[in-house]
C-alpha cells in the first residue's frame, strides 16, 4: 500500500455507493477518487440528487462505501469494524448537517455542549469550551437563546461551533449557506475559510451557491455521482 503524505488528510479511492438491491438500487456515487489536503477550503457544487450528500457521508464515516477506500490520514477507515467508526468521527470529524440539525429545545449554549459531552468533555470544563466556541463564531451575546429566538445565521453559527467541539482536524459542512440570505453566506463561509487558512483544517463544503466560489482553494463538480472534468484544482 503506498502511503499518504503528510498534507493528505483525507483520500477517496475509487468510491462507489449503492443505495438499495436489484431494480430498485441507485448508485449515488460512483468511482470517486480524492486527495485532500490540510489547510485548504474546498467546494462541492452539483445539481440536486446528484450525490453529494452522499459523499459527505462517505467522508464523515457516516455511511461506507460499497466499494473502493476511504483513508483519514493514514488509517483505512472503510475497513474499520462498526464499533471503532464513532472514534474516528469523534476525533477527526466536524460535521455541519444539510439543514440546521440543532436540538430545539437545547439553548445555543447546550447545543454545543451537549456535542462536547459527547466527544468526552463534561461538567465545568465543557460548559466552558462551549461558551469559548460560541465566542469564536461571534455568538457570545445569544448563547442563552433556543434555535426558534435565532435567526438563520445565528442558528448556523452554533452548528459551526458545534462542529468545532473536540477540536477535529477535517469540517465537512453540507450546504451551510443554503438557508441563508447572501451576506450571512458569505460571512458563514468565510469563518469556515479561516478554519481552513488560519488554523490548518481541512474544510470541505457542498453549495449550490456560486456567489460565494471565488472563496474557494479548490472546487469539484459532481454529477449523477461522477466527479466532472471540469473541477478546479
Ligand atoms: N437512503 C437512501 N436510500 C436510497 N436512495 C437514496 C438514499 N439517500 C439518497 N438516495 C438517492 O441517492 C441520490 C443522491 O442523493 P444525495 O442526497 O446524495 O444527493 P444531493 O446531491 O445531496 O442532493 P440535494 O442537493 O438535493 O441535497 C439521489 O438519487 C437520492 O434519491
Ligand atoms: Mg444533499
Amino acid at each position: 500500500m503506498t502511503s499518504i503524505a503528510t498534507k493528505t488528510v483525507l483520500r477517496l479511492a475509487h468510491v462507489s455507493k449503492t443505495y438499495g438491491e436489484g431494480e430498485s438500487s441507485v448508485e449515488a456515487v460512483h468511482d470517486v477518487s480524492m486527495d485532500l489536503d490540510a489547510g485548504k477550503f474546498i467546494f462541492l457544487m452539483g445539481p440536486s440528487g446528484s450525490g453529494k450528500t452522499t459523499l459527505l457521508m462517505l467522508m464523515g464515516c457516516l455511511l461506507r462505501p460499497t466499494t473502493g477506500s476511504v483513508h483519514i490520514f493514514d488509517e483505512a477507515v472503510s475497513s474499520l469494524a462498526e464499533s471503532s467508526l464513532p472514534r474516528v468521527r469523534r476525533s477527526r470529524i466536524g460535521y455541519i448537517f444539510q439543514g440546521f440539525n440543532l436540538f430545539p429545545a437545547l439553548t445555543a449554549l447546550e447545543n454545543v455542549e451537549a456535542t462536547l459531552n459527547l466527544k468526552g468533555c463534561r461538567g465545568a470544563e465543557g460548559r466552558a469550551e462551549a461558551r469559548n466556541l460560541l465566542e469564536r463564531v461571534g455568538l457570545a451575546k445569544r448563547m442563552h437563546h433556543l434555535p426558534e429566538d435565532l435567526s438563520g445565521g445565528e442558528k448556523q453559527r452554533v452548528a459551526v461551533a458545534r462542529a468545532l467541539a473536540g477540536n477535529p482536524p477535517i469540517i465537512l459542512a453540507d450546504e451551510p449557506t443554503g438557508m441563508l440570505d447572501s451576506k450571512t453566506g458569505r460571512l458563514i463561509s468565510e469563518i469556515l475559510r479561516d478554519l481552513a487558512h488560519e488554523e490548518g483544517r481541512l474544510v470541505f463544503m457542498v453549495s449550490h451557491d456560486s456567489r460565494i466560489t471565488a472563496l474557494a482553494d479548490q472546487i469539484f463538480n459532481i454529477e449523477d455521482g461522477c466527479l466532472q472534468d471540469g473541477s478546479r484544482q
